[in-house]
């Protein structure tokens, strides 16, 4: 079985102040079935580690594809790691679209990331025209194919699914949609890698994730847990999406 995961993505959200959110979530959530995973902005990455619960993981949103060298303004995954991080979102829409990410970047990323002994988050969503286009699971084997590379160390993998159209917006597939498509992913993994990596992938689901509408979503088979971002801002809105997974 993959580890159940609730993963938060502050995205350019969150100066030190936020921190004081996190505190005491793993004391209300002593679960050791569940992961806590916080991906603040790098420069929380530190301070974080210092006043969270130790059992709580933390990541980067992104990390540079090389290992170091001259190139301004980017983050190493090596510095992530060193920063106290375990995991790295890697291919989140909002980075494929502002910084024209693709999928071969992506895929550079993670090998990256691997290096550096962390785990990859790679992100993968079809827009609102692919989904009404009927492209969707085109659009995401096309996705999966090319940015998650083909040797994968230590199962460093999770997948996350993030309908572009549901991120942010309050909007969210129907159940069967969400169903439809991590059945195809964990099938695809299956394919690909083998029953043992496939079968130990976490496979996320994220966009507009809420206290209403987490236990329904973490309901669906091969939904392994949540990416969460506007609702992981508040530990009274994470709290609750944590309980649900706690209790899927
Ligand atoms: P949202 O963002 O929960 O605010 O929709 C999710 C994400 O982009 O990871």
């Amino acid at each position: 079985m993959p580890r159940k995961i609730v993963a938060g993505n502050w995205k350019m959200n969150g100066v030190s102040g936020l921190l004081t959110q996190v505190v005491k979530l793993k004391e209300t959530h002593p679960n050791p079935g569940v992961d806590i995973l916080l991906c603040p902005p790098a420069t929380l990455l530190s301070r974080l580690g210092e006043v969270a619960h130790p059992t709580i993981l933390t990541g980067g949103q992104d990390c540079h594809a090389k290992l170091n060298g001259a190139h301004t303004g980017d983050i190493s995954a090596q510095m992530l790691q060193d920063a106290g991080a375990s995991h790295v979102i890697l291919g989140h829409s909002e980075r494929r679209q502002d910084h024209g990410e693709t999928n071969a970047d992506i895929c550079a990323k993670a090998d990256a990331a691997f290096a550096a002994e962390l785990t990859a988050i790679i992100c993968i969503g079809e827009s609102l025209a692919q989904r009404e286009t009927g492209e969707t699971l085109a659009v995401l084997e096309t996705q999966l194919s090319g940015s998650v590379p083909d040797r994968i160390p230590h199962q460093a993998l999770i997948i996350a699914y993030e309908p572009i159209w549901a991120i942010g917006t309050g909007k969210v597939p129907t159940i069967e949609q969400i169903k439809e498509v991590h059945d195809f992913i964990r099938e695809y993994l299956i394919n690909r890698f083998g029953e043992t990596l496939a079968g130990a992938t976490p496979l996320l689901y994220g966009g507009s994730v809420k206290p209403g509408n987490a236990a329904q979503i973490f309901a669906v088979e091969n939904v392994d847990g949540a990416l969460v971002g506007g609702a992981s801002l508040l530990a009274a809105d994470l709290s609750p999406i944590i309980t649900a997974l706690e209790h899927a």
